[in-house]
Order: structure tokens, then C-alpha cells, then sequence
């Protein structure tokens, strides 16, 4: 058999450079550790006060007034005018860099999301790799390779390798940064599903924010994030590119953006809950079955360590009917990476899958 999803043949499999061909496809008996997609249901406040009729024109191109003033009480100090409403964080993270244009470097701390390397390559930026020991930023390299960069991308909690940066890390880049007159792009879409820690939010003029509704309110199909930034000229070189590319961002999910923002704080907890024992159950399990991982903190991702880690994915997928993605498309070609966004039942029958195909080949 050489079908299993929609559009993904084996053959395909085998040459394939991202997760492009997987993002939003299902199959029957399929059991997908792939996407990022949190599978929990979004919170009924998000439904409440959509006017379809209003929301079919064009809408201002920095997003609707009411929901960047509902941003401000998130980011004290701020205005409206700080906020660029965008086609979730991937807009936002492409329309930084686009706004920077050619040539000039980027510190990126390796692995990363597997989407950084290509929005930054696009614009005509070059990527500086910054290798992580034991899943967390080395400051000796940091400190090395920031110089003469134009930013640095943060992601904390991260996707793919589920760990929280250490507060005073994230103070030392936030001041490095600042005196060097380098910009922070903090990516911060899972910045509420966090476990395990305390997390920072990295400040100053220099930064800019990143965010998205994708993750905590699990509304990933409805495009809606945001960049922030305290320096009025990013904003408007943002929305000079944006008015002559995707324009306005949907109005509809601005509307249910803001008024999942009304949703009160226990629906964020109760949804950690259940990302800590999907969390206990994937890391005992694959510890269990011999793999080396690190134990996430915070977003939905585990990155174990996997030896012939294509070929595991293609027997996983071919004859398991198991997504799973390539390390190598994180800049981490020796693991393979999870998603836990699944229920308990699944992730035990994925688990159980992973065992029978380790029979087939060499992973430990
Ligand atoms: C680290 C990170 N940033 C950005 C995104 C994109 O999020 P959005 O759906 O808001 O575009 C993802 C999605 O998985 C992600 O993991």
C-alpha cells in the first residue's frame, strides 16, 4: 500500500523536506503525533458576539481597535498603537523579517521551529546558529555570536524541544541585546501552557512580541495573532508590507479572538492540567521504552533522540499508520519529534505502535 493520507504517498515520504504535506490531513486508524494542533475544544466565550454582517468588509490593516486595546491590559503600559493584528504568529514572524530586509544576520538557536529557518532564509536574512546544550541557550555562545547580529529569535516554551528557558537567561539576553542595539523576537505563542517553571517575558524598546490565539485557545484554523512592539516604526514598516500582501486579518476571528479573551483564567489552568498528564504519560512512556528525551515544561512537544530517525518515520507511518516528525526539519537530525496534542487513548495506542515498529528498526 502506498496511500494512507490524502496527497502522501511513501514515495513522497522519503523525499520530504518539512511537514508541509501532513499539516491538516487525517485518516482513518491514523494516529498523528505531527501537528501542533491542540485537539481540546476552544472556549464557548469565543462563539459570543459575531456580527457576520459587519464582519464581511475590509478592516483596518493594524487590526480592530477593540481587540489591540484588549491587548494593552496584557502588556501594562502599552497603547493600540503598539499592536499589529496578523495571520497568526507566521505572519507576524514573516512580516519582522521581511521589514528588515536583505542580508543582515540572524542568531538562531538550533533546534528551532522548523518554519524560522525558511521565513528567515525568504527574506533574504542569514541564519547564525546557536546549538543547544541539554535543550536550553549556552550564554558562552550566545555571548559569541550576537555581535553584528541584527536580531535574535526566542522561543520560550519551545517547539520542538518543550523547554523553558531559565529566567536569568532570558534577563542576560534581554540586556546583551539592548546594549548592542540588537532586536529580540520573542515568540511566545505558548507562553500559557507552561508546567513545570516560571516563565519570563522578555521587555525594552528592542523587543518585539510574537503572539498568537492558535495555542492557548486552541483556534489554530482561525489565523489570528499579533506582533507587539514599543518602536512605532517596526509597526508601520509591518503594515506597509502587510497592506499589499494579505491586507486586513479576518474579521470574523479577530471578533472571536476577543472574546475568547474574556474567558476566564480557570479555562487556561484546567487546559495545563490536561497538558501535564499527557506530558506524564508520552515522557514515561517513551523513557520506558529506552528512548533519551527531555522532560518538557511547558508548549506540547517531545524531541527523542532516534537513530535512522527517516527511516523509522516512513516504516511509523507506512505500516503503523504513526505520524511522527523529522528531527532534521528542526535542525535536529539525529531525533525525531512528538506532538502530545492528542487524548490519553491515543497517545497509549501510539505508544504501543511505536513499540511494535521498534522491533522493525534500530532507534536506541
Ligand atoms: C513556535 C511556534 N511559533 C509559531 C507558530 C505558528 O503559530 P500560528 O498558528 O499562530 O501561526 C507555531 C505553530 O506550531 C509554533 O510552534
Amino acid at each position: 500500500m502506498d496511500y494512507l493520507l490524502d496527497g502522501v504517498t511513501m514515495s513522497e515520504i522519503l523525499k520530504l523536506k518539512s511537514p508541509a504535506d501532513f499539516i491538516g490531513k487525517q485518516g482513518p486508524g491514523v494516529i498523528s503525533f505531527g501537528s501542533g494542533q491542540p485537539d481540546l475544544p476552544p472556549p464557548k466565550e469565543a462563539f459570543e458576539g459575531i456580527d457576520l454582517k459587519r464582519d464581511l468588509r475590509y478592516g483596518l490593516i493594524q487590526g480592530e481597535l477593540k481587540l489591540r486595546e484588549a491587548l494593552t491590559y496584557e502588556y501594562p503600559g502599552s497603547t493600540a498603537e503598539n499592536f499589529v493584528i496578523t495571520n497568526g504568529a507566521s505572519e507576524a514572524l514573516d512580516l519582522i523579517f521581511r521589514s528588515w530586509g536583505k542580508g543582515q544576520k540572524v542568531l538562531l538557536p538550533r533546534p528551532y521551529y522548523y518554519s524560522y529557518l525558511p521565513i528567515i532564509e525568504m527574506a533574504g536574512m542569514v541564519p547564525v546558529f546557536t546549538d543547544l546544550v541539554e535543550g536550553r541557550i549556552d550564554l558562552g555562545d550566545f555571548h559569541k555570536k550576537i555581535k553584528g547580529c541584527k536580531a535574535v529569535l526566542i522561543n520560550s516554551p519551545s517547539n520542538p524541544t518543550g523547554c523553558v528557558e531559565a529566567i536569568e537567561t532570558l534577563k542576560e539576553i534581554q540586556k546583551v541585546t539592548q546594549q548592542l542595539g540588537v532586536y529580540v523576537v520573542s515568540d511566545e505563542v505558548y507562553k500559557d501552557l507552561i508546567y513545570e517553571r516560571e516563565n519570563y517575558h522578555i521587555e525594552g524598546n528592542h523587543v518585539i512580541t510574537i503572539n498568537s490565539f492558535s495555542k492557548t485557545y486552541c483556534m489554530c484554523g482561525l489565523r489570528v495573532g499579533y506582533l507587539w512592539s514599543a518602536d512605532k516604526k517596526i509597526v508601520e514598516d509591518v503594515c506597509e508590507i502587510k497592506t499589499h500582501s494579505s491586507m486586513n486579518t479576518n474579521l470574523i476571528g479577530q471578533d472571536m479572538a476577543l472574546a475568547a479573551m474574556k474567558t476566564p483564567r480557570e479555562y487556561i489552568q484546567k487546559e495545563q492540567q490536561i497538558w501535564r498528564q499527557r506530558r506524564d504519560l508520552i515522557f514515561k512512556g517513551l523513557t520506558d521504552l529506552g528512548f533519551d528525551l527531555w522532560k518538557p515544561e511547558g508548549a506540547f512537544y517531545v524531541l527523542p533522540k532516534c537513530k535512522n530517525a527517516r527511516e523509522f518515520l516512513t516504516v511509523l507511518y507506512q505500516d503503523y499508520k504513526v505520524i511522527t516528525y523529522l528531527g532534521e526539519w528542526f535542525g535536529a537530525p539525529d531525533r525525531i519529534r512528538l506532538s502530545y496534542a492528542l487524548d490519553i487513548k491515543q497517545i497509549e495506542e501510539g505508544l504501543s505502535r511505536i513499540k511494535d515498529a521498534m522491533k522493525r528498526v534500530k532507534v536506541l
